[in-house]
């Protein structure tokens, strides 16, 4: 009897390293290689006690000379991107409070929301992209809306004016906006656009741009003063300082950015170009990546195809229910070409063998 999959906890960490003989489009972990200074900073580091709450002093001065108009005390060091989330949605609690969400979603929103007493409103994307009524009309009753551009799933990025918009609308309304921007240095049509205002916070994470999965360093950047004393004070109760190691490794990274954005982008555009290529030829029907390294072919009941594709031919690829998609599967192409190439085969004789009798 095959394991039944239930969520991405029973993916993430799973295949990869090529042994298994797995080909994981699970997963968005980037498989290149961190910068050489990241490596450094890890043998050098010897720090062993707890660290500042808040974070790296050195850090939070890097991160203010890398956006406009910053100050270092505005940043908090956070465990991922994911702790960013959470801690924000809690300190944004208030009864009754709504918190709007574009679908299809990052797994993990509408959980991070509910989570923390929060009630949730969603609008859908139109070809992954945000109309601007449907999302005036869903976030007029909410607390905050969280923008994420590129999309983790959809890999679109928002037109800059679609932005402006948001940023307009919700100043205007008095709505905070969580713009979640960890692919924003991976972006294939254009330069990313830093939505801005007071009650923007924004979420970004050293695992995607740093490879830096496991380490597990990420922030927040929050223009509020009040804001930013209520998390540090819940995140001195919780998870405390985040992992000091890590701290000095994303500092080294936040070094050389501009060099290794350099260098890695058209390696993952490579990739993008390979697995859009390969599923068109397949007849699938996707959107062309902007940003991030995802893509979502449209499919036929996606959490059996999920179930049989990793039984029967050994890959992995996430079922769209998941991410508020239910006719999708989810692709990362966080893998080199080689491996792109022998899971399209995969997928293509699943497709011819099986797909045509659901
Ligand atoms: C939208 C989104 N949020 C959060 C994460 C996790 O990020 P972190 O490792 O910074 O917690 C991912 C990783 O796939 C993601 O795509």
């Amino acid at each position: 009897m095959s394991e039944r999959i239930t969520g991405p906890s029973f993916f993430i960490g799973r295949g990869g390293d090529g042994a298994d003989g797995l080909i994981s489009f699970g997963s968005g972990q980037p498989d290149l290689a961190p910068p050489d200074g990241v490596f450094e900073a890890m043998w050098n580091f010897r720090g062993f006690k707890y660290g500042l709450v808040q974070g790296d002093e050195l850090l939070h001065d890097a991160l203010a000379q890398d956006y406009p108009h910053a100050d270092a005390e505005q940043f908090v060091i956070s465990n991922g991107a994911s702790e960013a989330i959470d801690l924000v949605l809690r300190a944004l609690y208030e009864p009754g409070a709504q918190v709007a969400l574009q679908r299809p979603y990052y797994y993990s929103y509408p959980h991070n929301v509910t989570l923390a007493g929060i009630e949730l409103a969603y609008y859908d994307l139109v070809d992954g992209k945000i109309d601007l009524d449907e999302f005036e009309h869903a976030v007029h009753t909410c607390r905050a809306v969280v923008i994420n551009s590129p999309s983790n799933p959809t890999s679109t990025v928002q037109e800059v004016d679609t932005l402006k918009n948001i940023e307009e609308i919700c100043d205007r309304r008095g709505i905070w906006v969580i713009s979640y921007e960890v692919y924003k240095d991976l972006i294939y049509v254009r330069e990313n656009y830093l939505i801005q205002g007071t009650r923007v916070v924004t979420i970004n994470s050293f695992s995607k741009t740093f490879a830096m999965c496991g380490y597990r360093v990420g922030y927040l950047w929050a223009r509020d003063r009040d804001l930013v004393s209520r998390i540090v004070d819940m995140k001195s109760r919780t998870a405390m300082n985040t992992s000091s190691v890590g701290q000095a490794m994303a500092l080294a990274g936040l070094g050389v950015r501009a060099a290794h954005i350099v260098a890695t982008v058209p390696v993952w555009k490579e990739r993008r170009d390979l697995i859009y290529a390969g599923m068109q030829k397949l007849g699938l029907e996707v959107w062309k990546p902007e940003g991030a390294f995802y893509i979502l072919p449209k499919i036929k009941d996606p959490t059996r195809a999920m179930h049989d594709l990793y039984h029967h031919y050994k890959l992995i690829a996430y079922d769209g229910t998941w991410f508020g998609a239910p006719d999708r599967l989810r692709f990362s192409f966080a893998l080199d070409a080689a491996k792109i190439e022998e899971g399209l085969k995969r997928l293509g004789k699943f497709l011819a063998n099986e797909y045509c009798s659901y």
